[in-house]
């Protein structure tokens, strides 16, 4: 793991668990492999997410070999290719939009359990909305009813030396905007 020093980039205002501020999205990735038993950890963690009537819309799409990995290259946006293809991982995940009214919502909640849940092991995430969802849905034989949200790339992160000179001045954890802008009370206030 690349150490980071997170309070270097994000403070929270209030109490919380710092796995909520450790985790961030780097783009740096080593091809070291991920243990079987890592990697379904995070699934577990993204499997115990609540749903609308816990229908668990989500499902995973994952690719680790190379023949499937070409499979997302073909779909994948060239912005995020040219940093993607070290990640030993690349889940698409998608929601069924007929298991009720939440279902993207609920993909939601359950990639965010994923993405903690790696950060707990060690390895990192990113998503990326940067791909071609019909393309995606051809490539992965993908039925009409599931609707594509994201390609995740999950590995262990590299220094950012590795990446190209233009992404490596974006690799640092973002921060977020003040709470007061986020939470209202009694009426919206934006
Ligand atoms: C649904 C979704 C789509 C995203 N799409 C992309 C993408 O196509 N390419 C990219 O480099 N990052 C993408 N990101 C990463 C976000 O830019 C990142 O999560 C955000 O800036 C907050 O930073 P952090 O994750 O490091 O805290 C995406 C994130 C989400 C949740």
């Amino acid at each position: 793991m690349v150490d980071v020093n997170i309070k270097d980039y994000r403070i929270a205002d209030h109490p919380i668990d710092e796995l909520f501020l450790k985790r961030w999205s780097p783009r740096s990735f080593s091809d070291k492999q991920i243990e079987e038993s890592d990697l379904m950890s995070l699934f577990e963690a993204a499997r115990w997410a609540p749903s609308g009537s816990n229908k668990q819309p989500w499902r995973y799409i994952i690719a680790r070999s190379e023949v499937d990995k070409e499979k997302f290259y073909s779909f994948i946006k060239d912005t995020n290719l040219a940093w993607c293809k070290k990640a030993p991982v690349l889940a698409l995940i998608v929601s069924d939009a007929e298991a009720n009214g939440s279902h993207a919502f609920d993909a939601g909640t359950s990639w965010g359990y994923l993405a903690l849940q790696a950060m707990q092991k060690g390895l990192v995430t990113h998503a990326m909305g940067g791909f071609y969802k019909d393309k995606a849905r051809e490539a992965l034989n993908i039925p009409e009813q599931f609707q594509p949200h994201a390609v995740i790339a999950i590995g262990y992160q590299d220094a950012k030396e590795k990446l190209a000179e233009k992404l490596q001045q974006r690799e640092a954890p973002s921060p977020r905007r003040p709470l007061a802008e986020t939470v209202f009370e009694g009426e919206y206030r934006g």
